[in-house]
């Protein structure tokens, strides 16, 4: 598929980000003036859905069709983006909540091409993320309420991204020793993941302590790590990274002490899902956006700007959540909002510089 033919996917990936945004806001009791056309109530009800199906299933299945480069690949995708506009539209769950789940069997599927070929032992997280994904939105769709199934959605996102980080610091592979050690924060995520729906105590003890092994794997093995003194965009791609490893390893830590639907709960997911997943996404994009659009993305030390103010603002919603003051809470969410607009608004605005100073 020629590069701007994958634009209206994106399109559609982002705009269940912006909604799901606005609807993270509406569940904080900030209501932003909009108008009254927009699908507000099912922002608000599909937050989470929107966020992890609707927005990474498209961005992930995106990037995973790219590099399958077959047309079929794009099923994926598209499944994913079509299932969050139902979601918005208010159509029967079956249907939107079917088409988000041929989505993630559809990444699986690729996941599954991908490790076949090459049986690289970074092909193996993200396959075992995409058959979470399946599985959590096959409970989703069943009824089980999103407390349930968050453990998968957690897997899907956090093993996805530990097969990229595997990959991209193959140059400095771990010892056998490290790459055995591994196992162990992948089994235990999965093991939480699955435990969650019928046990939630033991299900959140295993899932966080996955979370924070895997952050302190990460935070060791990665080639991150070294690159912390570099200049430009390898030292603002090692910065985000080993940031987001912080609140993976924080996600990990409060995980085990939170009740569905709690505050605790609230700081959890979003430690994970904001800080760590995020802070990857930012990272990520001046290298990921090039390869699906084939347009460049010129690193502006202004990328710190979005960055370190998705950092300050999830602390204090942070602080919020474990003080139990709902100012904060509130505060920090606005925040976060605005760090994800202002990191759209940077990297659109850097397209665009790449596109200039690719005519002048
Ligand atoms: C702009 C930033 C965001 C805001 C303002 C926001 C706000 C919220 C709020 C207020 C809740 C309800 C928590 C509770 O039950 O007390 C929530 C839940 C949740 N959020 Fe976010 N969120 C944001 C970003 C994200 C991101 C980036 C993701 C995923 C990648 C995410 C995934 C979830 C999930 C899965 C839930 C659980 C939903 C449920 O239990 O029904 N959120 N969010």
């Amino acid at each position: 598929m020629p590069p701007p033919a994958r634009i209206p996917l994106l399109v559609l990936g982002f705009a269940a980000l912006i909604l799901a945004i606005l609807g993270g806001l509406a569940r904080l009791g900030l209501n932003p003036p909009l108008p009254a056309a927009m699908p507000m109530d099912a922002a608000l009800a599909f937050h989470g859905p929107l966020m992890v199906a609707a927005f990474f299933g498209t961005v992930i299945g995106l990037e995973r069709a790219v590099a399958a480069g077959h047309l079929p690949g794009y099923l994926a995708p598209l499944c994913s983006g079509l299932g969050g506009v139902l979601l918005l539209a208010g159509a029967p769950p079956a249907a939107a909540g079917g088409l988000l789940l041929a989505g993630a069997a559809g990444l699986a599927l690729l996941a599954w091409q991908f490790h076949r070929r090459q049986r690289a032992p970074w092909l193996l997280p993200p396959l075992y993320g995409a058959l979470a994904a399946c599985a959590a939105h096959a409970a989703w769709l069943a009824g089980l309420p999103v407390p349930a199934v968050v453990g998968g959605w957690l897997a899907f996102l956090v093993l996805t991204i530990a097969g990229e980080r595997q990959e991209m610091s193959r140059l400095l592979p771990p010892s056998p020793r490290a790459a055995r050690l591994f196992h162990l924060p992948v089994t235990l995520v999965l093991a939480g993941a699955a435990l969650l729906p019928i046990l939630w105590r033991p299900g959140a003890a295993a899932l966080g302590a996955g979370l924070f092994l895997l952050a302190l794997w990460l935070g060791r093995q990665d080639i991150a790590r070294r690159n912390l003194g570099a200049r430009g965009l390898t030292r603002f791609v090692a910065v985000s990274l080993m940031g987001g490893y912080l609140w993976l390893a924080a996600a990990g830590l409060l995980l085990p002490f939170a009740d569905p639907g709690g505050l605790l709960y609230d700081a959890a997911l979003h430690a994970a899902m904001l800080g760590f997943v995020f802070a990857m996404v930012f990272g990520h994009a001046p290298i990921i956006f090039p390869a699906v659009l084939r347009t460049p993305v010129p690193y502006s030390p202004l990328f710190y700007g979005h960055l370190s103010l998705l950092h300050l603002t999830l602390a204090v919603r942070l602080a919020g959540d474990l003080a139990g003051n709902h100012g904060w809470r509130a505060l920090g969410g606005a925040g976060n909002a605005l760090a994800l607009l202002l990191f759209l608004v940077m990297t659109i605005g850097s397209v665009v510089r790449g596109r200039f100073q690719k005519s002048a």
